[in-house]
C-alpha cells in the first residue's frame, strides 16, 4: 500500500466519521418529531428518521436475527443510503444498533445499496452494491464485501465484482449463498437491450467471482419480455425447489394484477448448477396490495424460510405519505414463514408474533347480515383479527375497517377485494383484488398504519399502508346474505 492510499483511506475513514455523526445528530434533532406521530407504528420495523427503503442482509448469527435496512437519514426521500441495523432474539422485538455503512468511499459515494448477508467460518460477511454517479449522472455500480468478526463491527474489504460485459449499470443488489461446495451470487441486472435479468456468480472463497450469466429473464427461459430491469433477486430452496424471488419493474397492468408502480413476485423451478439453467414456470405476485416490495428471505436455525418486504414502494407520490411531515417514511412488512404447498408460496406470519397478543375474545357462530355489525372487544387501531367461516361461503362478505379500508369477499367473482382511501387526496377510493376460489379464513394484522392481511392460511397476502383518522377505531363485519363466521381479536402489545 503506497502512502498516498494510506492517507486516501484514512480521509475516506474521515468522511465516514462525519457522515454518522451527521446522522445520529439527525436522529436526536428529530427524535420528538418523530415520536410524536400518531401513525408511528406499534410493532413494526421502522427507521429512526428519514426514509426507510429495502430490507438488507437478513440472516441468523449467533442466534440472533439481524435486519439491516436502506437509510436515507436526511431527507424523507430517496439518496445516497446508508445500511442502518437492527437485531432480535425473536423477530419480534427489535433493537437498533449502530449505522453499519455509510457512503464514504469511492465506489460508493452515491449510497450503499441493497445486499446481503452469509455466514462463513464463524465471521459474517455483507455484500451490497456501491453506487456511484459522476459529474454527467453517469451511474457506475461495484459490488462490495464487508468482514465482520462479531456481527457488531463491520469492515468495508473492497470491491469484489465489477460490471461485466453484456449489461448497463443497473446492476445491483447481490444475494450470495452457498450451495454444495460452492458460493453463489445473484444479481438485479438490465441487459444492453433494456430487459431484466437475474444474473449467477460463483465463487470458492467469497473474494473471486467468476460470471456465469444470466439465469432468468427476458430471452432466458421462458419470459419473452418481462420488465425493464429486475431488483432484488433472492433464490433458495423451498421443498426441493429453486424459489426466484424478484422485484421486476416495468410490467404493465394486467387485469387486476400489475396494478402497482413496480411489482414483487416469484417463479418456482430448478437450478442445474452444472449446465447453470434454470427452468421455472410463470412469475406470481408475493403481494395483491398496495405497498410491499424489495422482499429478502434468510433461513433460520428452526430450518424456516423467512421474509421480509419493504412495506413501501419507489413511488410518484411518496411524498404525500402523512408521516413524512414527522421526519420519517416506510417501514417493514412482518417476518413472514413461507412455505411451498402445491407449488405456490405461501407466507405465514412467524408464530412468534402471538407474543404481542394481549386482551382477547372469541365470538363463536356469529351471524352476520346485511347490517354492518360491531363486536365486543373487536376494535382498535393495533390489533389482530382472525376470521374464520364456518360453511362455504355464498353471499359477499365485507369487513370495514377504521372506516377508510374494506375487505371484500365476493363468491360469485370469486375475488378478494381490498380498498382504501388513497393518502394522496384522502378522498379517491383505491382499489386491488386477486383471485380466491373459497375463502376459510382472514387473518388480519392492523397497526396504527399498516394492514397485512392472510388469507387461507397465507395463500394470498395483502400489504398496505393506511391512514384512518386516529380516533376512528371501529371495525365492523357484515354479509349480504347470511354467513356463519368465527371472529377472534387480540389487542397487540
Ligand atoms: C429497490 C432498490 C434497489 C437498490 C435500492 C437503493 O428498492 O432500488 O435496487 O439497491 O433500492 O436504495
Amino acid at each position: 500500500v503506497s502512502r498516498n492510499e494510506t492517507k486516501g483511506a484514512r480521509i475516506m475513514s474521515d468522511l465516514d466519521q462525519q457522515l454518522r455523526k451527521q446522522a445520529y445528530e439527525e436522529v436526536n434533532k428529530q427524535k420528538e418529531v418523530v415520536e410524536s406521530d400518531p401513525y408511528r407504528l406499534a410493532y413494526h420495523v421502522m427507521p429512526p428518521v428519514g426514509l426507510l427503503n429495502d430490507p438488507n442482509g437478513f440472516i441468523q448469527y449467533d442466534g440472533v436475527y439481524h435486519l439491516f435496512y436502506q437509510w436515507n437519514p436526511f431527507k424523507t426521500e430517496h439518496g445516497a443510503k446508508f445500511w442502518g441495523h437492527y437485531t432480535s432474539k425473536d423477530l419480534v422485538h427489535w433493537e437498533h444498533q449502530d449505522i453499519t455503512l455509510t457512503p464514504s468511499d469511492w465506489f460508493d459515494k452515491n449510497g450503499c445499496y441493497s445486499g446481503s448477508a452469509i455466514e462463513h467460518d464463524g465471521k459474517m460477511y455483507l455484500f451490497y452494491t456501491g453506487n456511484v454517479k459522476d459529474e454527467n449522472n453517469n451511474r457506475e455500480t461495484y459490488q462490495v464485501m464487508v468482514e465482520s468478526k462479531d456481527g457488531v463491527h463491520f469492515e468495508k474489504k473492497g470491491v469484489v465484482v465489477h460490471l461485466p460485459e453484456g449489461y448497463t449499470p443497473h446492476f445491483r443488489d447481490p444475494k450470495v449463498w452457498k450451495h454444495e461446495e460452492f458460493f453463489y451470487m445473484i444479481i438485479g441486472a438490465q441487459s444492453h437491450d433494456e430487459t431484466g435479468k437475474a444474473v449467477l456468480l460463483r465463487s470458492d472463497d467469497l473474494e473471486n467471482w467468476e460470471h456465469l450469466g444470466a439465469i432468468a429473464g427476458a430471452h432466458v427461459g421462458p419470459f419473452e419480455d418481462f420488465g425493464y430491469m429486475w431488483e432484488c433477486p433472492d433464490l433458495f430452496e423451498l421443498n426441493g425447489q429453486d424459489v426466484l424471488v424478484f422485484s421486476p419493474q416495468g410490467l404493465e397492468p394486467n387485469g387486476i394484477y400489475y396494478q402497482n408502480l413496480y411489482q414483487a413476485g416469484y417463479v418456482v423451478g430448478n437450478v442445474d448448477y452444472d449446465s447453470v439453467q434454470y427452468k421455472h414456470g410463470d412469475f406470481v405476485e408475493l403481494d395483491r396490495g398496495f405497498e410491499f416490495y424489495a422482499p429478502q428471505t434468510t433461513e433460520d436455525d428452526k430450518g424456516r424460510r423467512i421474509m421480509i418486504g419493504w412495506l413501501g414502494l419507489p413511488e410518484e407520490r411518496e411524498d404525500a405519505h402523512p408521516t413524512i411531515e414527522h421526519k420519517w417514511i416506510h417501514a417493514m412488512t412482518l417476518p413472514r414463514e413461507l412455505k411451498l404447498i402445491d407449488g405456490k408460496v405461501y407466507q405465514l406470519p412467524v408464530e412468534e408474533l402471538e407474543q404481542l397478543r394481549g386482551e382477547g375474545v372469541k365470538h363463536e357462530a356469529v351471524e352476520l347480515g346485511e347490517k354492518a355489525q360491531a363486536l365486543e372487544g373487536v376494535e382498535g387501531d393495533v390489533l389482530e383479527i382472525n376470521v374464520e367461516t364456518l360453511e362455504t361461503v355464498t353471499n359477499e362478505i365485507t369487513i370495514h375497517i377504521r372506516n377508510h379500508a374494506n375487505l371484500v369477499y365476493n363468491p360469485i367473482d370469486k375475488l378478494f377485494k381490498l380498498d382504501r382511501i388513497s393518502y394522496v387526496d384522502g378522498e379517491t377510493v383505491e382499489e386491488r383484488f386477486c383471485h380466491l376460489q373459497q375463502l376459510k379464513s382472514v387473518r388480519i394484522f392492523l397497526d396504527t398504519s399498516s394492514i397485512e392481511v392472510f388469507i387461507n392460511g397465507g395463500e394470498e397476502v395483502f400489504t398496505a399502508r393506511i391512514y384512518p383518522d386516529v380516533n376512528e377505531n371501529g371495525i365492523s363485519f357484515a354479509a349480504e346474505g347470511e354467513e356463519k363466521v368465527t371472529i377472534e381479536a387480540w389487542k397487540l402489545k
